[in-house]
């Protein structure tokens, strides 16, 4: 179970109004997903992910944003043993990255898991192109085909149409589910399958969390609300253990994207201590006082331990106002229990800010921008 390591007043009938508002809101099928997770659909994930550890040395996943950050923050955090090894792809626009992943994949067997819940998004399209091409080179169509599994729209779509078109292995991302809240649909469930973790672990710590976090999500949203009106523009969520880095990318996507609206919102930033402790250390303890942190507590060795307890007690003293988050256990349940605790706490701290937690209009610009000059 999650514990704060902080008190602060809600107003419960807010909170409660809320938490009705997400529950109805075309994009809140997250709410209620640990409660009603379709059996069905993870019967055939689990089928599909025995079918590639089966055939494949490397399962190569190609998505970027929500489609990517949240399983892979669980695979790198995770580190499990037995599974296929996954080459991510299609996440930037560079043409090194994406020579390397090729050159990374090399001779070895592959399948694809393609996810783009729009199916039109450029840095997945272009990489899987690539890939697919790499496929049919190296089994044929027919083979080929049947080693790609896209993960997309149920209905609409250029990759929903190639999908169907070429029948390759589909998935659906539910249309009440937004990318930054779909880690614990086929979108990260099929990768985190196939590298050996252990989903059951992760949905029952999921699940866990849907019943006991509530009063803890909204106290903590209550108090980023609270800090963030009250000056303190940036958050900066700091973990003690290296393995989550990601884990931290996947927390700024999720809050930096549900809240940076209307020009509102708090900036969010991460650390890695002590890595950054010799980087960035310095200016937690005594630079512009515009900033809070949040310690994600991972249990942790007992040397680490106490790091934590110091840095706590020195940027405390140091003026910073510390949220700390105790997390139960550093495994695949303690990490749904974490996952779904933060998508409720963003949801309910965007919508104490005034904006709207599931869209997100701004990452248009930049596509508009370059679609001109690709024109
Ligand atoms: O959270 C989001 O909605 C975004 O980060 C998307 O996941 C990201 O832009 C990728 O979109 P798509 O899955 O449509 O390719």
């Amino acid at each position: 179970m999650i514990k704060i390591g902080f008190e602060t007043e809600i107003d419960t009938v807010r909170v409660a109004e809320i938490l009705k508002e997400i529950a109805r809101d075309k994009m809140g099928g997250w709410f209620n997903l640990p409660r009603r997770y379709d059996m069905g659909e993870l019967v055939r994930i689990k089928e599909a992910a025995q079918k590639i550890q089966d055939e494949s040395e490397v399962l190569v996943c190609i998505g970027i944003g929500g489609s990517y950050l949240g399983h892979r923050a669980l695979i790198e955090a995770l580190r499990p043993k037995s599974g296929t090894r996954i080459v991510y792809a299609g996440n930037s626009l560079s043409r090194r990255e994406l020579e390397h992943a090729l050159k990374v994949v090399g001779d070895r067997d592959f399948s694809i898991n393609v996810i783009s819940k729009s199916g039109t998004t450029l840095e997945p399209a272009i990489a899987f192109r690539a890939f697919r091409k790499k496929l049919i080179e190296k089994y044929g169509e027919e083979e080929a085909y049947s080693r790609i599994y896209a993960t997309t729209d149920r209905k609409h779509g250029a990759l929903h149409d190639e999908a169907v078109a070429c029948k390759y292995g589909r998935f659906v991302v539910p249309d009440n589910i937004g990318g930054r809240y779909s880690v614990l649909t086929a979108v990260g469930l099929l990768p985190l399958a196939v590298a050996g973790v252990d989903i059951d672990k992760l949905l029952e710590g999921a699940s866990d969390a849907a019943e006991t976090a509530v009063e803890p999500a909204a106290k903590y949203a209550t108090r980023r609300f609270e800090l963030g009106s009250n000056g303190y523009d940036t958050e900066v969520f700091a973990s003690f253990e290296p393995a989550t880095a990601y884990f931290n990318e996947w927390l700024k996507q999720l809050y930096g994207e549900s809240e940076g609206k209307a020009q509102s919102g708090v900036f969010p930033a991460s650390v890695i201590y002590s890595t950054d402790l010799h980087s960035l250390g310095q200016f937690m303890q005594d630079g512009r006082r515009n900033l809070w942190e949040t310690i994600i507590d991972y249990p942790t060795d007992e040397l680490n331990a106490k790091v934590v307890t110091a840095v706590r007690r020195a940027h405390i003293a140091g003026g910073i106002p510390v949220l700390d988050i105790e997390v139960s256990s550093f495994d695949e349940k303690g990490f749904g229990e974490l996952i779904y605790f933060f998508e409720l706490s963003c949801a309910i701290s965007a919508k104490l800010f005034g904006v709207n937690p599931f869209d997100q209009p701004g990452v248009e610009a930049y596509k508009d921008e370059l679609a001109r000059l690709m024109e």
